[in-house]
C-alpha cells in the first residue's frame, strides 16, 4: 500500500499533518500547549488569543456544548494569561512544530503595544513561528468585531505592519455571509503583501441558545449571546475558505476552521483550498485523541480515492454537474 504523505505548509512552515487546534481550545496555559505539541497528530499549535494583561474573562457559565458534542456556544470574554506568558511559554516549550501566537488586544493601542514588545523585546532565539492577529472576537461588550468594519480593519493592518515585520503574520477572520463582503475583505487583505495566511472562520458570533425547560439562556454573559461552533457552522466555514481562496493570491494560505467533526470535514476544507485545518469544538469536548481519529478517517478517504498527498486534491473542488433530473 502506498504510504500517505499528510504534510503541508502554512506560511512556508512545515507541518507533518494538516490539523491543529483552533485558537481558544486547549491552548490557554503551558500544560495544554505542551499536550498539543506532544500530540503526533497535530501539526502545529496556536495559543489562546492574548491581551496585554492577564484576564479572568466573563462570568460562568460561558461555554456550553449542545446536540451531544457537535455544537458549542461560547462567550469566554478573552480569559488569558497575558502576552508575556505566551512568549515565555514558547521559550519554555521549545516547540518542534510551528507555535503560533494569537493576539487580540482590546484596543488598537493594546495591539500595537503587544506588537512592539514582540518586535523589540523578544530575543531571536524565542521559537515563535508566526503571529495571528485576531480580527474577530465576538464576545467583548462594546467592542464590535473589527473584521466587520473594513475601514477599521484596513487601519489596524496598516498600523500593525508599520511597527511589526519580524515574523510571519496572519489574520483570523469572522465569517462573512455575502459575496460583496468576501470581495471587500479580500480587497483590504490584498493591500498587505506581508499577510501570509488567513484563518477562517471564527465562531458565528452572537447566536442564542435557550434551555426551554428552565426557560433560560444557556450562557450567563451578554444576555446569553455567544459564538456558535461545531457541525452546524461547516457550510459557512467552507463558503468562506472557498471564497477567500479564490480571491487571494497564492502567497496567502487559507487555514480552514469550523465544523470539523469527522475526517470527511477536513477533506472538504482541503478540497475548498485550505492549506491546513483547525479543530475546536470536537477537541474541546472529546479531547486531543480526536486528532488521531480524524487523521485516520482522512487517511482512509485519501487511500480509497487513490490520493497519496494533500496536494493531489487540495483546492480542486469542481462545480456540480448540470443535470435535468431531479428537477428541483
Ligand atoms: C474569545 C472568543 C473568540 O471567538 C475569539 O476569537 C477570541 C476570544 C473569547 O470569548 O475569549
Amino acid at each position: 500500500m502506498a504510504t500517505l504523505d499528510l504534510s503541508v505548509t502554512v506560511a512556508g512552515l512545515a507541518m507533518n499533518t494538516p490539523l491543529y487546534n483552533a485558537s481558544g481550545v486547549w491552548c490557554t496555559n503551558t500544560p495544554q500547549l505542551r499536550e498539543v505539541l506532544d500530540c503526533p497528530y497535530a501539526g502545529a499549535v496556536v495559543t489562546k488569543s492574548c491581551t496585554l494583561a492577564h484576564r479572568e474573562g466573563n462570568p460562568k457559565p460561558r461555554y456550553r456544548s449542545f446536540n451531544g458534542v457537535t455544537g458549542s456556544i461560547n462567550s469566554m470574554g478573552l480569559p488569558n494569561n497575558g502576552v508575556m506568558y505566551y512568549i515565555q511559554a514558547a521559550q519554555e516549550l521549545a516547540p518542534h512544530k510551528p507555535y503560533f501566537m494569537s493576539l487580540c488586544g482590546l484596543t488598537r493601542e493594546e495591539n500595537l503595544q503587544m506588537l512592539s514588545t514582540l518586535q523589540h523585546d523578544v530575543g531571536a532565539h524565542v521559537p515563535i513561528a508566526g503571529l495571528e492577529l485576531n480580527l474577530s472576537c465576538p464576545n467583548i461588550a462594546g467592542k464590535p468585531q473589527i473584521g466587520y468594519d473594513f475601514d477599521a480593519m484596513d487601519e489596524m493592518l496598516r498600523e500593525s505592519f508599520e511597527c511589526f515585520d519580524r515574523l510571519p503574520v496572519g489574520v483570523k477572520l469572522p465569517p462573512y455571509f455575502d459575496p460583496a463582503h468576501f470581495d471587500a475583505a479580500a480587497a483590504v487583505l490584498r493591500r498587505y503583501p506581508a499577510i501570509r495566511w488567513v484563518t477562517c472562520i471564527n465562531s458565528i458570533g452572537n447566536g442564542l441558545l435557550v434551555d426551554p425547560l428552565a426557560e433560560r439562556t444557556l450562557l450567563t454573559p451578554r444576555s446569553g449571546l455567544g459564538g456558535i461552533g461545531g457541525a452546524s457552522i461547516k457550510p459557512t466555514a467552507l463558503a468562506n475558505v472557498w471564497s477567500l481562496r479564490q480571491r487571494l493570491p497564492d502567497s496567502v494560505d487559507v487555514v480552514g476552521c469550523g465544523g470539523v467533526a469527522r475526517g470527511v470535514d477536513v477533506f472538504e476544507h482541503l478540497l475548498c483550498g485550505a492549506s491546513a485545518v483547525q479543530i475546536g469544538t470536537l477537541i474541546r469536548d472529546r479531547g486531543l485523541d480526536q486528532f488521531r481519529v480524524v487523521t485516520d478517517e482522512l487517511a482512509f478517504i485519501m487511500r480509497s480515492k487513490g490520493y497519496t498527498r494533500i496536494s493531489d486534491f487540495r483546492g480542486t473542488l469542481q462545480a456540480a454537474e448540470p443535470e435535468e433530473w431531479p428537477l428541483e
